[in-house]
């Protein structure tokens, strides 16, 4: 179906400090199906954001305004794709400190990201470590009160499955990030507050999203 306006938002968080970083094209693919299902999407590169080191006590507005940003997207984001490089068989550091900063959603009405579904994307060098690090990731958003979307995208020997500019080439491992896109936002809609979207119901859309992935 079409979307008349655009529903869910959609944040994803990606990419390692490394220039043309496949954690980041990864999200950018899953995102632009995520979009085309009728999302408003929005992708922090983690290089670009530049965040400092997670500080405890450090208020939110002595980061400047980009963490606030940041924050405030996540706060708004009824779905997240998570996306990072597996370093030492686990997330990158990159990464960890990035979902640190949700302790400034700690005393939200929606603490942490409670009520998000959660797509999880890993990259890796070897075949293996993808895969360890998405397990690890399942544990930090449930954790943080997310839900796991049902479908992982792990991408092992990442250097010949994208491109110089970081975008992917594999068309199989593409075809998942696609599905990924599509698949956190069809969940949203049946987690997420009913924000009037298209021409059904929210019984209907929740319905719907239950069957999802099953
Ligand atoms: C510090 C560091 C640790 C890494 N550890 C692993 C690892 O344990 N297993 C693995 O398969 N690849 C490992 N890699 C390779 C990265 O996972 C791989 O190159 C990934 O695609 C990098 O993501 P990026 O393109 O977003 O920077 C490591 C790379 C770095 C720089």
């Amino acid at each position: 179906m079409v979307f008349e306006k655009r529903c869910s938002r959609v944040v994803g968080i990606g990419g390692t400090l490394r220039r043309s970083s496949s954690s980041l094209g990864a999200p950018r693919r899953a995102l632009s199906a995520a979009e085309e299902a009728g999302a408003e999407v929005e992708l922090f590169d983690l290089r670009e954001l530049g965040l400092p080191m997670y500080e405890p006590g450090r208020a939110l507005d002595d980061y400047g305004p980009e963490v606030r940003q940041f924050i405030e997207a996540l706060r708004e984001a009824d779905a997240l794709i998570l996306s990072t490089a597996a370093y030492h068989g686990t997330l990158a550091g990159v990464t960890k400190n990035a979902l640190d900063f949700t302790q400034f959603l700690a005393r939200d009405e929606r603490p942490y990201l409670a009520g998000r579904v959660v797509g999880l994307i890993s990259t890796s060098g070897g075949e293996r470590a993808a895969a360890n690090t998405t397990d690890a990731m399942v544990h930090v958003v449930h954790a943080l009160r997310g839900v796991v979307a049902p479908q992982i995208v792990t991408i092992g020997g990442a250097r010949k499955r994208f491109d110089d500019e970081g975008n992917i080439t594999d068309e199989g491992s593409g075809r998942r990030l696609d599905s990924l896109g599509r698949l956190v936002v069809e969940m949203a809609e049946g987690l997420g507050p009913d924000r009037g979207c298209g021409d059904r119901g929210s019984g209907d859309r929740r319905a719907e999203a239950v069957g999802v992935g099953v």
